[in-house]
């Protein structure tokens, strides 16, 4: 059996700067809290637990002097609030979420109305959501943006969930063009390092009889690979972690290839890849 990775896997740059930042105000301060998780991997989050970061979901529970910001970003208004309580914030959000943020709140104060493609649940919409001072729809896909309505007289802008899939983002972007609004601006904010996973992900699935991709349930980029990868092959499947395996996938496999989430590490990976060859060495 042959294991063949794509070329990009483990911690996204934008992930790497959150768990370093994460880390290193660990060291600083005696103890830390994070709005939610700091990212969408479990075991990790877990590990900078049991060294003292605390997950809070209710800004009134904030009982530390330092508060992490997540790659995902946090709404202004919430920011300001942990500013006027007078702790230290130690802001994670990715550059390239950041630089979403700043179209969006141009847009608003241009007077565009904005379309964000993206999944209106996720953290880093909702921050997104709190830039804008305009009229704003979130929408996921082509279906749901058939339900906006624009005026003639409407300016519209567009712009994206970093984690979406250029397809979908296209796809919404042709039916808001179709509602024939005064003027329309698109942003492409999709981050690069998706596109290339997803790229990756693509080509390897089209190869290997089996492809495993790795990565948090609750991670936007994770699942847009997995679906990525489940529309070229039956015979892919989505895992936490090794112990998610199941020994009947690899039934007469020769060639497994494997992907990873932006927001899995290395050593998890690892362990993967290391399984599934043990499970191939004990069915010799
Ligand atoms: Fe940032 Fe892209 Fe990673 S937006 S957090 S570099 S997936």
């Amino acid at each position: 059996m042959k294991i063949i990775l794509t070329k990009r896997t483990g911690f996204c740059f934008g992930v790497k700067r959150t768990v370093t930042m994460a880390e290193a105000a660990l060291k600083k301060n005696k103890s830390v809290c994070s709005f939610g998780s700091i990212i969408h991997n479990r075991q990790v989050v877990k590990g900078l637990s049991r060294r003292g970061l605390k997950v809070i979901i209710n800004k009134d529970n904030i009982r530390t002097k330092a508060v992490v910001i997540s790659s995902h970003g946090l709404s202004p208004k919430v920011t300001d609030y942990i500013s006027e309580k007078g702790r230290t914030i130690i802001d994670t959000t990715c550059p390239f979420v950041l630089n979403a943020q700043r179209i969006a709140r141009s847009l608003g104060e241009s007077g565009y109305t904005c379309v964000i493609v993206g999944d209106r649940e996720h953290p880093e919409v909702k921050a997104l959501v709190g830039f804008l001072s305009c009229r704003v729809y979130v929408v996921k896909d082509k279906k749901e943006a058939g339900s906006i309505r624009v005026k003639p007289s409407e300016k519209v802008g567009i712009i994206s969930q970093t984690t979406q899939s250029t397809e979908n983002f296209l796809d919404v972007v042709k039916k808001v063009l179709g509602k024939g609004p005064r003027e329309l601006r698109i942003f492409n904010t999709i981050c690069r390092d998706v596109v290339e996973r997803q790229e990756a992900a693509r080509h390897l699935a089209r190869t290997v009889d089996v492809m495993v991709v790795i990565g948090g349930k609750d991670s936007a980029n994770t699942r847009r690979l997995y679906e990525v990868c489940k529309k070229i092959s039956d015979r892919a499947y989505l895992v936490e972690t090794e112990n998610g395996l199941e020994n009947r996938w690899f039934k007469n496999a020769r060639v497994i290839g494997i992907t990873s989430g932006a927001s899995t590490p290395d050593w998890i990976v690892e362990r993967v890849a290391n399984k599934i060859k043990g499970q191939n060495r004990n069915r010799k």
